[in-house]
């Protein structure tokens, strides 16, 4: 079968391409096609596959749970060493939706710490109002949420792939140091605690001062010294603006949105991460697939993983570490009209 790649400037659409040796490009070369092209199984080099905001349910949106299969199959024929979840992996924070999210990651044996990386989002914890009208009394609903006990579940439910993580102090599931190869991850828990003012919806983001200062000593430690440092956190740096074509009820929308969508105190996470060489901060939150740069770092943005182009394609970020350098390619996965439901064979 001819396996087809297509190249538009850095996106890489794939038809069945079940390995990079077969490829075939077919349009104009970017240079980090070719890089990926010539791979080879070199021991230094590892291929990572960035998700985020899987919003997994066993009782609704059963297209999500089909296109995780897809994904996870492209995955596996794209021969990626690694996988990292930027968090919101389950839509309510229900036990059955960790347990059905567990439960396909098992099915492809993904319950590995060499294989699968994960951090929490803010529907791990709170989950999010299913309807408009749940809006007004969903505050309530989180004010009663149990922060802790959620993020123990949370841990409970991916337990396998913690396994090795580093801490500097305390017993804390966040944050970790985690080493595989050359690459670091460094995974933080950005979902900040319920308050009426600052976090009426639980979407908001912050790092709690008892997580910022057991970061700034694993940025001060020898932990990260001579390793590619790759930051996984939930919640977004950018600034989300509407479009200048906004009519005033599209801004009204968007006001709401950022004020219910944001990062507290991203100044200081800026300056501790200014302290460390950082390859790159991989996040979710805001449904957008996108890579940005801000204060010199670059960011990638994975939120738009099931939440499809309107062409309806899922996509995902592919990072290459090789030798200190860190390149990425979106990856994108025309779900299949068959329901493939089953990590066995393509
Ligand atoms: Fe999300
Ligand atoms: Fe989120």
């Amino acid at each position: 079968m001819l396996r087809r790649l297509k190249v538009y400037s850095h996106t890489l659409y794939y038809s069945y391409a079940s390995s990079y040796d077969n490829l075939c490009i077919t349009s104009s070369l970017s240079p980090i096609c070719i890089l990926f092209a010539r791979i080879t199984n070199e021991e230094s080099f590892m291929r990572i596959a960035h998700l985020s905001d899987l919003h997994l349910s066993p009782d609704h949106f059963p297209e999500r749970s089909d296109a995780l299969y897809e994904i996870l199959h492209k995955c596996r024929s794209l021969k990626t060493d690694h996988i990292v979840i930027t968090g919101d992996i389950t839509n309510q924070a229900k036990p059955k939706e960790f347990a059905h999210a567990r439960s396909i990651l098992k099915e492809f044996d993904l319950l590995d710490p060499e294989k699968l990386t994960v951090t929490i989002g803010n529907h791990d914890i709170f989950g999010g109002p299913y309807y408009a009208e749940d809006v007004l009394s969903f505050p309530g609903y989180c004010r009663q949420t149990d922060y802790d006990g959620k993020v123990k579940e949370f841990y409970s439910a991916f337990r396998e792939t913690f396994e090795g993580c580093q801490y500097v102090s305390g017993s804390s599931i966040f944050p970790y140091v985690k080493m595989i190869r050359d690459v670091v991850f460094v995974g933080i828990n950005s979902v900040a605690q319920w308050s009426s003012l600052k976090n009426p919806l639980g979407s908001n983001g912050e790092v709690c001062k008892k997580q910022f200062h057991r970061l700034k000593e694993i940025f001060a430690s020898d932990m990260l010294k001579g390793r590619m440092v790759v930051v996984l956190i939930h919640h977004h740096f950018n600034k989300q603006e509407s479009k200048p074509s906004a009519g005033k009820l599209e801004r009204l929308w968007g006001a709401i949105e950022s004020s219910t969508m944001k990062l507290w105190k991203k100044k200081r996470i800026f300056s501790l991460f200014a302290t460390a060489s950082i390859g790159k901060v991989l996040h979710g939150h805001v449904h957008h697939h996108e890579g940005y740069k801000r204060k010199n770092i670059q960011f990638l943005n994975a939120g738009g993983t099931m939440f499809a182009n309107p062409q309806g394609h899922c996509l995902f970020h592919l990072l290459h570490v090789q030798q200190q350098k860190i390149e990425h390619v979106d990856v994108r996965v025309v779900p299949n009209k068959r329901n493939r439901r089953s990590a066995i064979g393509i």
